[in-house]
């Protein structure tokens, strides 16, 4: 039977792979023979996720912190001497501050808009040079959110923030994909993670939350690896511009 997933030596770079999906997908590529690169601030949580790995001569980490210009372009001037081509990038940092609105101060705002969608678009622009040959595809996948299109009490920040990053992967979809490169977003519901400490520690908010979900519970960071995995693929060679949904049926209540 043909090996649908062949990602050997293939490049993938994740920016934000220090927790949550971003480590369980370094980790699955690390596994698949890839060469690694990961990025986040708390060098703890790389070393950390570097230590997972089983191919150690293939898992890469840098602790950049993706709201300053300056680091992330030491970081892509860093990438630029190390290889001549990115196979696969998963943009997966992110935050979230939640309040209502009237209550969001202008700094809480900022920052989410920055790490969840401003730090992309700053860092596609810099990107470019390492996934511009058109003999070489570029599978590009950003994290967005169910929040993106619908939203909850709390989340203007987030939601707008996400909404943003999905019209950033609509506009380099149309405009990048004569250079081989396809463009989708990942959309995940509630899951397991860091991000979701807040509501994970609250039992009341907890259990509202998981009566909104048709299966009844949060997600396993596990189960968005088969998303990325088709996405990364040369299997999803005509989908581009897309979002795939991973919920537990969220939306669709
Ligand atoms: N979990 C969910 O339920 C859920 C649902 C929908 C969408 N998402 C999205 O999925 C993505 C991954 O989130 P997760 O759930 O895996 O949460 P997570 O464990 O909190 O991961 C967030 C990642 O972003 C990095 N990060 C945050 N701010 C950064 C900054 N300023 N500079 C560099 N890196 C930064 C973190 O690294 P450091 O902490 O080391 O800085 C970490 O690696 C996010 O975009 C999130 O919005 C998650």
């Amino acid at each position: 039977m043909k090996n649908f997933f062949n990602f050997k030596n293939k490049n993938v770079l994740i920016m934000g792979g220090s927790s949550g999906f971003g480590a369980e997908i370094a980790k699955l590529f690390n596994s698949q023979g890839s060469k690694v690169w990961i990025t986040g601030r708390n060098i703890k949580k790389l070393k950390n996720v570097y230590k997972k790995c089983k191919n150690k001569s293939k898992i890469f980490y840098n602790s950049i912190d993706v709201n300053d210009q300056n680091e992330l372009k030491n970081y892509v001037n860093l990438l630029k001497k190390k290889i001549q081509h990115l196979n696969v990038i998963v943009y997966c940092c992110g935050t979230n501050k939640r309040s209502e609105f009237n209550k969001i101060s202008n700094s809480d705002f900022d920052s989410v808009l920055n790490t969840n969608f401003i730090s992309a678009f700053n860092f596609y622009k810099l990107i470019f040079p390492l996934i511009k040959n058109k003999n070489i595809k570029t599978r590009i996948i950003n994290f967005t959110s169910i929040f993106s299109g619908r939203t909850y009490e709390k989340r203007t920040s987030y939601s707008t923030s996400k909404a943003a990053l999905k019209a950033l992967t609509k506009n380099l979809a149309l405009e990048w994909c004569n250079k081989n490169i396809t463009v989708n977003c990942i959309s995940p519901g509630p899951f397991l993670t860091e991000i979701n400490l807040p509501v994970l520690k609250n039992k009341k908010n907890y259990n509202d939350f998981c009566q909104k979900i048709p299966l009844g519970r949060f997600g396993n960071t596990s189960e968005i690896l088969s998303s990325v995995l088709f996405l990364a693929s040369d299997e999803s060679s005509y989908v581009n511009g897309s979002e795939i949904i991973v919920d537990g049926g969220w939306t669709i209540k």
